[in-house]
Order: C-alpha cells, then sequence, then structure tokens
C-alpha cells in the first residue's frame, strides 16, 4: 500500500518536473519545503506518530525531503541552462569584429594601447613564416632518421668559423670582403658548418645531429643572395660510415620534402672540411622548375684534419680518424623553401610584406 507521504512525493516530483518558469517553480519549493509546507508538516506530524511508526516514517520523511529538494535543484538548472543558450542564440557568430575609429579593418597587428585606441580592432590569425614552416618540416624528416638537435651562437670566433674547419688563414672565404668582422675579432659565421666543431667538442663518438641557424655573408644582395640566410647542418660521426651512408640519408630527405620522383644528383666539388666533397642537387616534377637541376646543399666527408683540430681542442684522442668516419653536410634553407613554395625573390623573406607572407597562411 502506498503511503500518504509516497503520494505527496509524487505530486510533488510532478510539480515541479511540469513548472513552466522560475516564478511557478519557487511557487512549488514553497508549497512542499517551505515552512509551512506539505513536507515540513509532515515534520510536526511525526510527534504525534505512535513510537513504532516513527522510524519507518522518519526514514520515508527523509527519502521524500531528499527527492524534492533534488529535483527542484535538477529543474533549476535546466532554467539557467535555458537562459543562457538563449542569450547566446542572440549573438551573430558570422558577423565581422569591430573595426576601429575610421573603419579601418586591414592590420591589426599594432596594439590598442599604442595606437591609443581603446576599442576593439578585429583579431587576425597569425600564420608561420614560410621559412620557419620550412624548417619545421626538414627538422621532422631527420628526426625520424634520428637525427637530435645541436646549436651554436651566430657570434664566433675565426677558430670555429675556420681554422678548425681546415680553413688556412690565406683562404678566400676570410677575406673582408666575404665576411662581416666585428671589431674585437669575431665574426658573424659564415655557416653553420661551426656546430660540428662544438658539437663535438662537447661529446664523443657517435654524434649524430642536424644544427639549423642563421648564416651571415658580406654578399651583394639580389634574388638569391642575402647577408643572412639559413642552413640545416648535418653531421653523423660514427665506424664505418660511408658515402653511401650520405646519400641514403639526402636522398631520403630531398624525397620526403619534395615527392617520391625527385631525383638527386651528387657532383663533385671542393670544401677544405670535407674529403671528398660534392655539391647536392635535385630535380622534381612536382616543382615549378621541375626540369633543371637545383643545387641545395654541400657536402661530404669528414676530413681528417677537422677531427685533429677537435682532438687538440679536447686534448684526447677521441676523434680518432682511424677509428671514427663521418659524413657532414650543409642545407640552404631559403634555397629550399624558394624552390618549394616558387619563390622567386630571396628578399622577400625579410621584407615583412603581408601581401606576401598571407599567401603562406
Ligand atoms: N659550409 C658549407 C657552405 O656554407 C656547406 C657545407 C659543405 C657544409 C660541406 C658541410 C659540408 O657540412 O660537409 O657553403
Amino acid at each position: 500500500m502506498f503511503h500518504p507521504l509516497e503520494q505527496l512525493r509524487d505530486e510533488a516530483l510532478r510539480e515541479i518536473e511540469s513548472a513552466r518558469d522560475e516564478q511557478a517553480l519557487e511557487a512549488a519549493r514553497v508549497r512542499y519545503l517551505g515552512r509551512s509546507g506539505s513536507v515540513s508538516s509532515w515534520g510536526e506530524q511525526m510527534k504525534t506518530l505512535a513510537k513504532e511508526e516513527k522510524p519507518t516514517v522518519g526514514k520515508l520523511l527523509n527519502e521524500v525531503r531528499t527527492a524534492v529538494t533534488a529535483a527542484i535543484e535538477a529543474r533549476t538548472r535546466q532554467f539557467q541552462s535555458q537562459k543562457e543558450s538563449a542569450s547566446l542564440g542572440k549573438i551573430d557568430i558570422s558577423l565581422p569584429g569591430a573595426t576601429g575609429p575610421t573603419g579601418y579593418s586591414g592590420y591589426s597587428g599594432y596594439s590598442t594601447s599604442l595606437t591609443g585606441y581603446s576599442g576593439y580592432l578585429p583579431l587576425e590569425r597569425g600564420s608561420l613564416h614560410p621559412l620557419t614552416q620550412m624548417l619545421e618540416r626538414s627538422i621532422e624528416i631527420f628526426r625520424r632518421m634520428g637525427f637530435a638537435l645541436a646549436d651554436g651562437p651566430d657570434i664566433e670566433d675565426e677558430w670555429h668559423c675556420f681554422d678548425a674547419l681546415n680553413t688556412p688563414p690565406e683562404h678566400p672565404a676570410r677575406n673582408e670582403q666575404d665576411t662581416f668582422y666585428l671589431p674585437d675579432g669575431r665574426v658573424l659565421r659564415t655557416h653553420t658548418s661551426t656546430v660540428q666543431i662544438r658539437t663535438m667538442q662537447s661529446a664523443p663518438p657517435p654524434i649524430r645531429v642536424i644544427a639549423p641557424g642563421a648564416a651571415y655573408r658580406r654578399d651583394e644582395v639580389d634574388a638569391t643572395h642575402s647577408a643572412q640566410f639559413h642552413q640545416i647542418e648535418g653531421l653523423y660521426v660514427d665506424e664505418n660510415v660511408s658515402l653511401a651512408d650520405l646519400k641514403g640519408t639526402l636522398e631520403f630527405f630531398m624525397r620526403e620534402l619534395f615527392g617520391a620522383d625527385t631525383a638527386v644528383q651528387f657532383r663533385p666539388h671542393y670544401f677544405p672540411f670535407t674529403e671528398p666533397s660534392l655539391e647536392v642537387y635535385v630535380k622534381s616534377k612536382a616543382l615549378k622548375k621541375g626540369e633543371q637541376w637545383i643545387e641545395v646543399a654541400g657536402s661530404g666527408i669528414v676530413h681528417p684534419a677537422v677531427f685533429e683540430a677537435v682532438n687538440k681542442a679536447r686534448g684526447d684522442k677521441a676523434y680518432d680518424p682511424e677509428k671514427w668516419t663521418g659524413f657532414a653536410f650543409g642545407l640552404g634553407m631559403d634555397r629550399l623553401a624558394m624552390i618549394l613554395f616558387d619563390i622567386p625573390d630571396i628578399r622577400l623573406f625579410a621584407q615583412n610584406d603581408l601581401r606576401f607572407l598571407r599567401q603562406f597562411a
């Protein structure tokens, strides 16, 4: 048999459920849970009950009170979220952002405090510079091959930039017409090969690193030359490293970057710090200039004189040229990005022209 309290509970729950607004819900709350509400008056009645009835009815009363309270809370939350979605519904998210004082809706790179304007400027989504994109893609490919990242300073001493790399004082690269010298005799590094030396100074073989970074030359600036450009240096030193490893590594890299049908060619060349030395060329149908060979890197087998210079600086024989061999390469990142994105002029990278940069967003 139904206890009258259970009947009361069902009635209350129905009423709460069907309450149309917060006012109706509040009326229901007062009717059942208010000081003189029906649930509360049952509390009063408890006193008049027989002793043996009290525990059962008391327990039931508690359950009813809990159920009704919970139902009211749940319904209150429903009303709140209905209100929230109703007010959100009034926002038209397809409207353009508010513009500045003159209706200027273009570049919003200046913060409002700088322009003195305290209203809203449209927030535009930024994007990565094409060179950064190129760098990130390249690093990701080398990481998959187990290369770790290495680093070195842009301002270098001549020893790291030239002497340790087997480049004698009379070498034309050390000319003041080619290299930026600081008053104290240091230089802006002319290549990232400096990091090869720094890496070997700080750790014994085996070594497998890449070092992305900027390099500087006193070139006449034109469509393909810039005073600052970017390279990824690579160095792999282990036992039995051969030219085949170098070719395999760079071929894999180029095909990952430019597509499976990319052809890679190695041409004999001269660098003081490698013997033999090779220049690396690519050709790919996927590229705009696909039908011609494009030079993208210098590379070679690390010259024993480089190992000896490192040993001397370390004060040990860690890089024993009889035991260890290595390959190294320097990839021109600006050149690679120009090929991949079909960019005709290296100066575009540094001009900060949004019409250019937005094409790579
Ligand atoms: N440092 C050379 C340059 O800037 C490129 C290079 C050639 C790097 C051969 C190397 C290498 O590591 O083995 O022109």
